[in-house]
């Protein structure tokens, strides 16, 4: 039975999270939730703590303050291990991926499946991977190619698929737009949209306001290590966005400067 305080737990949440790296406070109480079936945003230019806050989350670092929870739980990531354990996936924009190897086998890559005396199941893994790419709407004719002859959307595609696949609850995605088009980028912002309607908790990093805009429930703006905004859906434009993530006040200043 599910009792109301269960319905609300979040899959993920930081109270006063802190992060320094001997004197140096790269953040400082960070507090947000991830709910299952939503989309979180953080956002921040460059050198605002992003991958700092994911590298927490995923178990490559430990915070220096606060606390996290995981389904209510408080727990300390050690290893990133420990993070998948309790299904919190993490795709990096240079994506881990073994260029060379097929599609399915990176797919499987780490998570192979084995038979009678430890061969591969080749042929099982490649139905699946398949059935998962088809699953997510995805069209490639043929999982035995190199990953390297996939475009870089669809590369993220695979590995939002493989996540997913292997159970993740939690899905963080290090700007996974910042190298791609137009048309590319809108194809991972479907699939990003489609993990959540899946029921995950996706965490979307992205310096782009319109792509967070796009696609998110919910919007964190980090900057020089700190939480400047913390709003859902309803409680900011694309516009407050966008200025926000430009320094506030001072686009506008700049934009006056340069007109007189
Ligand atoms: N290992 C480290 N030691 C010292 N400073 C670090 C380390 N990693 C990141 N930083 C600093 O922390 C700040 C935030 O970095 P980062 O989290 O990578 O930001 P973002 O991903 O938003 O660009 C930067 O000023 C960066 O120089
Ligand atoms: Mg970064």
């Amino acid at each position: 039975m599910i009792s109301s305080s269960d319905a609300n737990t979040a899959l993920i949440q930081l109270e006063s999270i802190g992060k320094s790296y001997g004197e140096i406070r790269v953040l400082q109480d960070i507090d947000m939730q991830v709910q299952p079936g939503t989309v979180t945003c953080v956002l921040g230019d460059n050198g605002a703590g992003k991958s700092t806050l994911i590298k927490i989350l995923a178990g490559r670092h430990e915070p220096t303050e606060g606390t996290l929870l995981v389904e209510g739980e408080e727990v300390r990531f050690r290893t990133p291990k420990d993070a998948l354990n309790r299904g919190i996936a993490t795709v990096y924009q240079d994506l881990a991926v073994v260029d060379q190897m097929s599609v399915w086998r990176n797919f499987f890559l780490g998570q192979e499946q084995t038979g009678f005396l430890g061969r591969l199941k080749e042929p099982e893994m490649k139905a699946i991977t398949a059935e998962e790419l088809k699953k997510m709407g995805v069209d490639i004719p043929d999982v035995d190619v190199p990953i390297s002859t996939l475009s870089g959307g669809q590369r993220q595609v695979v590995a939002i698929a493989r996540a997913l696949h292997f159970g993740a609850k939690v899905l963080i995605l290090d700007e996974p737009t910042a190298a791609l088009g137009v048309k590319q980028s809108g194809m991972v912002l479907r699939f990003v949209r489609m993990a959540a309607e899946r029921g995950v908790g996706v965490i979307l990093i992205t310096h782009n306001p319109h792509h967070a805009h796009l696609v998110g429930d919910h919007f964190v703006l980090l900057n020089m290590g700190k939480q400047v905004l913390d709003a859902s859906r309803d409680e900011v434009t694309l516009e407050q966005l966008t200025q926000e993530m430009a320094g506030g006040g001072e686009l506008e200043a700049l934009s006056h400067e340069l007109r007189q």
